[in-house]
């Protein structure tokens, strides 16, 4: 090769392998299949072993990617953290066994063991006299994050273990945290209905879940990270062979969930690894190769490491499983939030076990990658088992001459420009406030069961009423009166009347599906939670500066700018008011009372009054479950009045045949609720 070309194209796979490892590691949205990436640091190595003048010093090969979390505190490892050299070709196995039975003089008597290369995240725990006392990722391999703090993530960890005698005080066990598929996909389902961006792969869910700062406990129940171990460090440690190693974690508590192999030469080794390419489907993790050890402890200190891996140890790693399809069409998804999505429309092929017809193209930058034409040849993959993904061309078929995929300009649905936020590879649509996607998506969030749960409000419900021309937002919906409802097409009595009621009973949500409800980007439920136990009520929310949101549990500055941006937004304000209006929760503390008396209903307060002042009575209505508020409208149930109550309200409650009451009622329905009836 030219020299001159080799430094260039050191300098370009430089380049683009930090691009796809700021992607892999801190946005936790790979660009690029492991392979590919693989491919491509491969290719590097080669190119700087062969024009060691032109390797940089920063380059990608000279460390291992991962980054160091500004949350937690960095500590030095007792032993550097090597990764292994891998490979997809089955003859650098042979190779590998040659130079290790030509380095060991003494013979290798004792054979291989394969195990399992769990597809996770490796961590180092450190047991002092048998108690877990440190849990540490891997980092750059000589420093790493002390992550103790999130230990009830790995629900299945041994907090004590009962080594024995023999064993040195302090122990180091190294493995892989992962996730197992089903919670991957549980985790993912419930991400789509929070709207939230969908997390590519288990490795990549596991190591987000790791380097969450404050973790809920209800996320380490509902999404629990499992541990496979694979090695044991310690100060004199007499155990002979990587076979007894394992045997004794999984004695004393460490769950097998890899099932391993002695090998004592080649062929078991093949067989091992044909065996679990073809049945990897059935194991609870995913998965992206195996590791051969040489089996003897001895041996593998004679062997030693390398400055990067040890030479004792080779990862074979697994081609993904990935099927070649043909893409007939990309269509152009608007989200909630107006982000566009392409998504490849596939001639049907089946990838593990199901058919599929759709897959993730995830932004423009990606298609431009792959330079795509209808009628190309691709791959598709499926990451984690959800949903497929194209990941390359198929070069065994030429070019198609078919249209070029070009992404849209225009929003899709209403043909506003599209705008690219700096610094993010996704399009949007800006127009929040009258797209009709968006309006209907932002109604269909509000309804979920999550959170207002109006489950009579489903998609098809939100056309209709769309279409009539009555609502183009949330608030609209509870303007509907029953027997306008009734007459419109597609609608029946008893549909409208399920309706009506749906809305009502809405009104009770608490203010953290209230808030949840607004579809503000990255507050999904638990940061709702979150924020309206620490803020209270929604001014106080509202007026938080960005140091005090900074300052609620969970929020970062991601979401801290997007609810700044939202409230910023005069439209949301005007908006919340009206849900304030129609009877909506916007406070905390109303939460035990949501369920008294009162509860749903929502009263305005005129005159003056014997046993309460105005405040007071107001008080004792949201004491009691109910809601004051200060403007007559179709969405009050009660005028409250005392002596001398304003001449103008009386008239409008009565236009607007509102039921009203006295103090006397009202401290009645309250110990009597049927009195409530109007
Ligand atoms: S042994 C000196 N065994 O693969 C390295 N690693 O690049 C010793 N991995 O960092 C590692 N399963 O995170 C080993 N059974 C296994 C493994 C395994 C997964 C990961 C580990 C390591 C990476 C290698």
């Amino acid at each position: 090769m030219d020299p001159k070309i080799a430094k260039k194209r050191i300098q370009d796979l430089v380049k683009a392998i930090k691009r796809y490892d700021q992607a892999y590691f801190q946005e936790a949205q790979p660009l690029i299949s492991d392979y590919e990436y693989d491919l491509l640091l491969k290719e590097l190595e080669d190119l700087e072993e062969r024009f060691p003048i032109y390797k940089a010093t920063d380059s990608p090969t000279q460390h291992v990617g991962e980054s160091l979390s500004k949350y937690f505190p960095s500590v030095a490892h007792l032993h550097p953290m090597h990764s292994l050299g891998n490979t997809y070709h089955p003859e650098e196995i042979v190779q590998f066994i040659t130079r290790v039975e030509k380095q060991l003089e003494s013979g290798l008597d004792l054979g291989f063991f394969c195990e399992l290369k769990v597809d996770g995240v490796a961590l180092s725990l450190h047991y002092l006299k048998g108690k877990l006392q440190r849990i540490v990722t891997r980092g750059d391999g000589v420093t790493g994050d002390d992550i103790t703090a999130n230990s009830l993530l790995l629900q299945d960890l041994p907090h004590h273990i009962e080594l024995g005698e023999n064993f040195p005080d302090l122990i180091e066990i190294r493995g892989e945290a992962f996730m197992r598929k089903s919670i991957f996909a549980e985790l993912n389902k419930r991400y789509a209905r929070e709207g939230k961006p969908l997390l590519a792969n288990p490795r990549n869910a596991t190591a987000g879940l790791l380097r969450t700062k404050y973790i809920d406990p209800k996320l380490g129940r509902e999404a629990p990270l499992s541990f496979s171990p694979y090695a044991m460090l310690g100060d004199g440690l007499s155990i002979p062979t990587q076979q007894a190693v394992l045997k004794r974690l999984y004695q004393v508590g460490f769950t097998a969930f890899s099932p391993s192999a002695l090998c004592p030469g080649l062929a078991e080794i093949e067989a091992y690894i044909a065996h679990w390419e073809a049945n990897r489907a059935i194991l609870p993790m995913m998965i992206d190769g195996i590791v051969i050890k040489v089996n003897s402890l001895a041996h593998q200190s004679i062997l030693g490491s390398t400055a990067k891996h040890p030479r004792w140890a080779i990862a074979y790693k697994y081609k993904p499983d990935e099927e070649s399809t043909v893409l007939e069409d990309v269509s152009f998804q608007v989200g909630r939030t107006g982000a566009i999505t392409p998504v490849a429309h596939l001639k049907p092929v089946t990838l593990g076990g199901t058919q599929v017809s759709r897959a993730s193209l995830y932004n423009a930058e990606a298609i431009k990658r792959l330079g795509l034409k209808r009628g190309d040849h691709l791959f598709v993959v499926k990451g984690g088992d959800v949903i497929p993904k194209v990941t390359h061309r198929d070069e065994r078929y030429p070019n198609s001459s078919g249209l070029p995929i070009t992404f849209p300009e225009h929003c899709p649905d209403c043909h506003t420009v599209l705008v690219q936020a700096p610094g993010e590879a996704v399009h949007y649509c800006p127009n929040h406030q009258s797209c009709p996607t968006q309006l209907k998506k932002k109604i269909a969030h509000a309804a979920q069961r999550d959170a207002l749960n109006i489950t009579s409000l489903g998609d098809k419900t939100i056309d209709l009423l769309f279409e009539s021309g009555l609502v183009r937002s949330l608030v609209d919906c509870f303007q509907l009166e029953e027997a306008v409802l009734a007459g419109l097409p597609g609608f029946q009595a008893q549909s409208a009347a399920n309706l009506v009621e749906g809305l009502r009973a809405a009104k009770r949500a608490p203010f953290a599906k209230v808030l949840y409800s607004l579809g503000i980007r990255y507050v999904g439920l638990t940061v709702a939670d979150k924020l309206t136990a620490h803020f209270k009520d929604i001014e106080a929310l509202m007026g938080a500066s960005v140091e005090e949101l900074l300052g609620a549990p969970e929020v970062g500055e991601k979401i801290a700018q997007s609810l700044l941006a939202y409230f910023n937004a005069p439209a949301h304000r005007v908006e919340i008011n009206k849900l304030r209006e129609i009877g909506f929760i916007f406070e905390s503390e109303a939460k035990e009372a949501v369920k008294g008396p009162l509860a749903g209903r929502v009263f305005v307060v005129s005159g003056l009054f014997s046993h309460y002042t105005r405040s007071g009575i107001k008080d004792y209505i949201s004491q009691h479950g109910g809601r004051s508020v200060s403007a007559l409208s179709s969405h009050v149930d009660f005028l409250v009045t005392g002596e001398q109550p304003g001449p103008k309200k009386l008239v409008r409650a009565k236009e607007l045949s509102l039921s009203i009451i006295n103090e006397d009622d009202l401290i009645k329905m309250v110990g009597e609720p049927h009195y409530l009836k109007k």
